[in-house]
């Protein structure tokens, strides 16, 4: 990290985090953040589900909520860049506070449920974006009061998939009461048939993603493999934050919420684990949580993951993060031998099953 980005996160860091982070928004709009450009290299450059990475180092859902600043995100470094969550009517989310940084433990607390512009208004913005070499997505989300949270999914796609290059379904998040529901096998087989028959009626045939919670029993995550390989999914995205709270030292640590960071890698890497084993290779598998360097990265893939994303790490180490992991993953994949992302991806499962 650059000397300017230090003091800049220090100052960040002395306002209440989602204002902070509302700032750092502001700054990346008006152009104040400096930018790491294109990473890549014959090593890093990738395809996940026909979309091609330059890396496959990806920024998670929930930065940039609102769909506000895809065209800088696009030249920080990422191989990809997911937006949203967007549901179909604009909402306020929960009360703040909502968002709580966990220092001593490099991990964060939120408690958003999906606050947002909704879909219309995200659309417009996702259209008029200057198209590049960038791969971005659009997380789905479903309205706290809708009568039929499944069908919010399909609407969003309706509205936004024109002007997205990959989609995900998200019924993960734990901040909107009895959405993780949606992932019993009955649920989430109509819910993702209604969103593969929106997808049908797109001009292009986007990839579609499901972004799966990390608190699934085994028996959960089984049957979820199984809905996801039946539905003609295009991946899986593991996992979204955590419910649970292990050996946490921060003041905020009891908070409610989804905890994600540090705190999570070795969680969401059991699971992506036991997918990959689960899956075979017939999905692509997009490893996020807790990743802050390239090795954590590294160990994602070698897990199973195809690519992956990071958020958390963000606060506590800048943008300049996405093209530091990306470089330094070239790095490690020379080091052992790998001639592309490819050739490495699930050699390492065994060791987390
Ligand atoms: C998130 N995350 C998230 N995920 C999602 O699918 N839709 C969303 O709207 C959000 N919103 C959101 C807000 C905030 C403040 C955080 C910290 C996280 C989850 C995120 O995409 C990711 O799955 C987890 O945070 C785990 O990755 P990291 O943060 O440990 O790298």
């Amino acid at each position: 990290m650059k000397l300017i980005e230090r003091l800049g996160l220090a100052a960040l860091h002395q306002f209440d985090p989602e204002r902070a982070h509302g700032l750092s928004i502001k700054a990346l709009g008006a152009g104040l953040v400096p930018m790491s450009g294109v990473v890549t290299s014959p090593r890093l450059a990738c395809s996940v589900a026909g979309l091609a990475l330059a890396n496959p180092v990806g920024l998670a859902a929930g930065f940039d909520k609102n769909a506000e600043v895809v065209g800088p995100l696009c030249r920080a470094g990422f191989g990809f860049v997911e937006v949203g969550a967007a549901t179909p009517r604009p909402q306020p989310g929960n009360p703040k506070p909502r968002l709580f940084r966990l220092s001593e433990d490099r991990g964060v607390i939120n408690r958003f449920g999906f606050n947002n512009q909704g879909a219309e208004a995200i659309a417009a913005r996702l259209a008029a974006r200057p198209r590049g070499a960038v791969p971005v997505g659009l997380n789905l989300g479903a309205n706290k009061d809708s009568t039929d949270r499944a069908a919010d999914f399909a609407r969003v796609l309706a509205v936004c998939g024109p002007y997205v290059d990959f989609a995900t379904v998200n019924v993960s998040s734990p901040n909107t009461e009895k959405l993780r529901d949606l992932q019993g096998r009955a649920a989430l087989s109509a819910l993702l048939a209604g969103v593969m028959e929106t997808r049908a009626t797109l001009v292009r045939q986007i990839p579609i993603f499901l972004k799966i919670a990390p608190d699934l029993s085994p028996d959960e995550l089984a049957e979820i493999a199984e809905v996801a390989l039946a539905s003609g999914l295009s991946g899986i995205i593991a996992t979204n934050t955590t419910l649970a709270r292990e050996g946490l030292k921060s003041a905020h640590s009891a908070q409610a919420g989804g905890l994600s960071g540090a705190p999570l890698f070795e969680k969401s890497t059991r699971v992506l684990a036991e997918l990959s084993r689960l899956t075979q290779g017939q999905l692509p598998l997009i490893g996020v949580g807790g990743i802050g360097s390239a090795a954590e990265a590294y160990t994602k893939i070698l897990v199973g993951a195809s690519a992956v994303q990071l958020y958390s790490a963000l606060v506590y180490g800048g943008l300049s993060l996405a093209g530091d992991i990306a470089r330094e993953l070239d790095q490690l994949l020379a080091r052992d031998g790998y001639a592309t992302v490819a050739e490495a991806i699930g050699k390492g499962r065994d060791a987390w099953l």
